[in-house]
């Protein structure tokens, strides 16, 4: 267990993973600790307090994680956007580019009401693509995104500015 005072005390950095010049922000290490897991998602939540939520979407794949208890505190319903091919039911999909490769994602058609007010959580936000995609997704099916939450911003990669000039609220806990 790792001791620390504030959420970054406990995310693990790994060096050249999963390829060379990549510095992986890990945050296995802070969901692995009870008090620092409580502090994270106590903090995602605190923006938000008052504020009408009808669902959180979380991004695979640690966005899962986060936005299940995320969902639970809220007493909400939880919305996976998950990688091609891996939803059982019919989806709508959005290809994006990553820091390190290109991928798609894909959401169940019926998984958001038109109108419903939606918080987008995943753990890190590096270029933007990631959440980008999944903006769009929401957006296409209805849905209102509140804002988008994360623990880590990187902002060398500019994903904030990306996510901003698309009209979107973000929080994250760190740089
Ligand atoms: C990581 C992270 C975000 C995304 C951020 O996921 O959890 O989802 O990258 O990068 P971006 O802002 O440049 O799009 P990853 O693609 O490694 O997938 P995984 O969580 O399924 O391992
Ligand atoms: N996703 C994209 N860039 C990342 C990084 N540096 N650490 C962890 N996840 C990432």
């Amino acid at each position: 267990m790792r001791q620390g005072t504030t959420v970054r005390d406990y995310i693990r950095t790994i060096v050249d993973f999963p390829h060379e010049g990549i510095m992986f922000r890990d945050v296995t290490t802070l969901f692995a600790d009870p008090r620092g897991f409580r502090m994270a998602i106590d903090q995602m939540l605190h923006p938000y307090a008052g504020m009408r939520i009808d669902k959180v979407v979380g991004l695979e794949a640690r966005g899962f994680i986060l936005g299940g208890a995320i969902a639970h505190q809220l007493s909400v319903g939880f919305v996976p956007i998950r990688k091609k091919g891996k939803l059982p039911g019919t989806t709508i999909s959005q290809d994006y580019k990553l820091e390190y490769g290109e991928a798609i994602v894909e959401i169940h058609d019926d998984a958001i009401a038109p109108g419903e007010k939606i918080l987008l959580v995943d753990d890190l936000l590096a270029t933007g693509g990631t959440a980008a995609a999944g903006i769009r997704l929401i957006e296409r099916l209805g849905g209102e995104i509140v804002s988008c939450a994360f623990i880590i911003d990187l902002p060398e990669l500019g994903g904030r500015k990306v996510l901003e000039d698309l009209g979107m609220d973000v929080h994250a806990l760190c740089d």
